[in-house]
């Protein structure tokens, strides 16, 4: 005979897919009736209009069934506005924790001391080098090796993250906590989410900081990600200072194009790295060359800017990545217009340069120079 308890017990495992906490935890198990080996019950979902309702179904019913049950019928219900309220405060409750003495601001646990959550901003001294790409296939090749990734798209005025990786999707918001939006399996917050229409931002200076701020002390990461990338505004300005300032432990990637002056220009983005104490873990040479058909290479960009800038910072060329499209197609169902396949030969490129950063990650939290 199946009872209650157990059926609670058993779901207890179960756990909500955008918050990453056991249905439980949350108290969206309810009306669980047991007639034999019948079971029935309901689960309030944060929002009616949940889109993930089918995985959370597919899972509930698992897991009661192995118990035993041999028919199980899941119900859906919305949260009243008081039940929100609720999980929102006891989900930045669990975020309180962490406070710094003097600082009035709460911080998200990813950003405590002891996280295990390494942060890499990606840099470049200037736009169009391809940083927002460079980021993009990092933390999808990262995901792809299994670890838990993030993206910041700090980059306030120029947010192209959610159309580089074709995310309709808008966060959901309980109560005053953000969810990240998911998308092949990395946790994505960007500006562009709030933006209606594609309309211009014109927020100045500090509103720039603010909105780095939320983005840790509104948004919940959940706390296990492995890593979490920013990309930031080209050049050296109040975001990178605001990064430091915030985040003094993250490491940096600089992206640059082969050619010489743009090695020039991204250097001062790595002596701004330096200057904060930011660790460079390395260079990424994006727009390499251009790959003929024949197979030979045409260096359309130049030659050694990524080399070259590798050695006036003391770090390693990390990957170099040639022009090329992603072969996707809108009409497949995983189509991002700058997401490129696994399988490809760019995406064993970027495999390649998630395996190196995570190497080096592990050597520099081993032994922080
Ligand atoms: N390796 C590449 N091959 C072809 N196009 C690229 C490559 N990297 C970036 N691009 C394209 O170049 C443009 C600028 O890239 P983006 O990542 O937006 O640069 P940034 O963030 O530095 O401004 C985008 O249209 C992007 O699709
Ligand atoms: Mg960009």
């Amino acid at each position: 005979m199946l009872t209650k308890e157990q059926i609670l017990e058993v779901l207890k495992d179960v756990k909500d897919p955008e918050i990453n906490r056991s249905l439980v935890e949350l108290n969206m198990i309810r009306n669980i009736q047991i007639d034999g080996d019948r079971v029935s019950l309901e689960v309030v979902l944060t929002i009616s209009g949940c889109p993930l309702k089918v995985k959370i179904e597919e899972d509930v019913v698992a897991a009661v069934k192995s118990l035993g049950a041999a028919e199980v019928h899941v119900r859906f219900g919305a949260m009243t506005d008081e039940e929100r309220a609720a999980l929102s405060a006891q989900l930045r409750g669990n975020q309180t924790h962490n406070m710094v003495p003097g600082q009035a601001q709460v911080l998200n646990p990813i950003l405590a001391k002891d996280s295990k959550t390494t942060f890499i901003a990606i840099t470049s001294g200037k736009g169009g080098v391809g940083k927002s790409t460079v980021t993009v296939n990092l933390a999808v090749a990262l995901a792809r090796l299994g670890k838990k990734v993030g993206i910041i798209d700090a980059d306030i005025y120029g947010f192209s993250v959610p159309d580089m990786m074709n995310i309709e999707q808008r966060p959901t918001v309980i109560g005053e906590t953000i969810l990240p939006v998911d998308k092949f399996g990395v946790k994505v917050m960007s500006m562009g989410f709030f933006v209606e229409d594609n309309s211009p931002v014109i927020w100045r200076g500090p509103m720039l900081g603010k909105m780095l701020r939320n983005f840790f002390s509104e948004v919940h990461w959940g706390e296990d990600l492995d890593y979490l990338l920013l990309d930031l505004p080209p050049g050296t300005g109040d975001m990178a200072l605001d990064v430091h300032t915030m985040i003094p432990q993250s490491k940096e990637i600089i992206v640059t194009t082969p050619h010489a002056t743009a090695a020039f220009v991204a250097a001062r983005a790595g002596s701004m790295a330096i200057r904060t104490g930011h660790q460079v873990i390395g260079v990424v040479e994006n727009m390499a060359w251009y790959e003929a058909k024949d197979g030979s290479k045409e260096y359309v960009f130049g030659r050694g800017g990524g080399a070259k800038l590798a050695e006036q910072l003391a770090c390693e060329l990390l990957a170099q990545i040639p022009l090329g499209q992603p072969e996707t197609h809108p009409a497949e169902p995983d189509y991002a217009p700058s997401v490129y396949q696994g399988d490809s030969p760019i995406g064993k490129l970027y495999r390649e340069l998630a395996e190196r950063v995570v190497k080096k990650c592990a050597e520099s939290n081993v032994n922080p120079s």
